[in-house]
């Protein structure tokens, strides 16, 4: 096994003191220590930041006219970030406690250098400031990473704002358009204007998931909340939808007849993320069924759909930004992978769950509950005629 080496500075100007410290090094076994020797403050401070070779400093503190707490505050300030053990004499009980405010890591008396003790001294001086050293630059990392993370956070939504003023200018001229058209009978032009209008419109919903998942990533996204009857928001959502999709038949079984404490329009977004996707994924088929249940702890709500479905090993993973399935046949659906994202920390900051239960090409069952007790909801039982 090979010894490790230690080198040590000195910076003493006694030079019985130097040859006392390197007799009592050399008795101690197990690690073979080199001492390199300085005499003076200016000598010491040059050494101390210029050699890289050695592991620690021992100071005197007795320096000519100087002190060690004195050296060793201006190694500090230069920068040096070796372990520092002073050495004190007999008489100067207070020195320690400044020594360790000053930046020393730790002191031994004179008198009192055996061995044992040194080599301890020397070791956990060394040990500790490593692990100090590390800790520092660990939170020093943290820190960057997190300054980096603000900084793309900001910068995202800089870009979502300057990107949405002029779509916002722009859908207000070709609702402007459409009027006319409306007006003037000009049936190409308006269907023309209408489908821009939609486009429009689906920017801009792209552009607020990605302001909310930048939300989210700061820990930004708040909501507020409010009384609200819960089944006339969901009928709502299902009743805008329905006459805009043709295609499918949306179904509401249940009620609640809950007003629940909640987000009105976030929880909307939940709902409407629930039954676009439906519609996107599950475009073969033609039935939605939207649930609603209510129970003495909670509200849920589920949109069931008859498509592809998720296979169990993708189910938790849909959860997570940016996450879209790879299928094929999926690739040329638009989407950025973030409704889901954005809607399980709507129902998280609701202290609500989210979940999917689906079979591979059985369809799809997304469902969220929120607890009735955070806030005295109201359930009124409904009237029997
Ligand atoms: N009803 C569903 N049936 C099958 N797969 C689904 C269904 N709903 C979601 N998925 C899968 O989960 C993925 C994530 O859905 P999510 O709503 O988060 O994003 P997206 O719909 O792709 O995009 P967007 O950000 O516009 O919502 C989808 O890409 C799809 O693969
Ligand atoms: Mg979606």
């Amino acid at each position: 096994m090979t010894i490790p080496i230690i080198r040590i500075l000195l910076i003493e100007d006694d030079e019985e003191d130097f040859i006392l410290l390197r007799k009592h090094l050399s008795r101690i076994s197990g690690v073979r220590y080199e001492l390199e020797w300085e005499t003076s403050y200016t000598h010491g401070l040059t050494r101390m930041l210029e050699d890289d070779q050695h592991d620690l400093c021992m100071l005197d503190y007795r320096l000519g006219a100087h002190n060690g707490i004195e050296l060793l505050t201006e190694a500090r300030e230069h920068g040096y970030v070796r372990p520092i053990v002073l050495l004190t004499g007999a008489t100067e009980g207070e020195i320690d406690i400044q020594a360790l405010q000053a930046g020393a890591d730790d002191y031994i008396d004179k008198g009192h250098l055996q061995g044992e003790l040194l080599n301890r001294i020397i070791r956990y001086a060394i040990e500790r400031k490593k692990a100090e050293i590390e800790r520092e630059k660990l939170i020093s990392e943290q820190m960057a990473a997190q300054e980096l993370e603000k900084r793309k956070n900001e910068f995202m939504s800089m870009v979502v704002h300057e990107v949405k003023t002029p779509l916002t200018s722009i859908k207000g001229y070709a609702q402007l358009l459409s009027k006319r058209y409306k007006r003037s009978e000009d049936d190409q032009a308006l269907q023309l204007v209408n489908r821009m209008n939609a486009q429009v419109s689906k920017l801009t919903s792209l552009l607020d998931d990605l302001l909310d998942v930048t939300r989210i990533s700061g820990g930004m996204l708040s909501i507020s909340e409010e009384f609200f009857p819960f089944d006339e928001l969901v009928k709502e959502i299902v009743e805008d939808l329905q006459a805009v999709n043709e295609q499918f038949t949306l179904e509401v079984e249940g009620e609640s007849n809950a007003t629940i404490w909640g987000d009105r329009m976030r929880l909307g977004q939940v709902i409407t993320n629930f039954l676009t996707n439906a519609m996107k994924y599950a475009s073969n088929s033609t039935r939605i069924v939207v649930k609603i249940f209510l129970s003495d702890q909670d509200v849920t709500l589920c949109v069931q759909d008859f498509g592809p479905g998720i296979a169990k090993d993708v189910q938790e993973k849909i959860f997570t930004p940016f996450f879209r399935q790879e299928h094929p046949e999926q690739r040329s659906i638009p989407g950025l992978g973030l409704g889901l994202h954005i809607a399980s920390e709507i129902i998280r900051q609701h202290e609500g769950r989210i979940w999917v239960e689906s079979e591979e090409g059985q369809g799809a069952t997304f469902c969220f509950s929120l607890p009735l007790e955070r806030k005295e909801s109201i359930v009124t039982q409904p009237e029997t005629v």
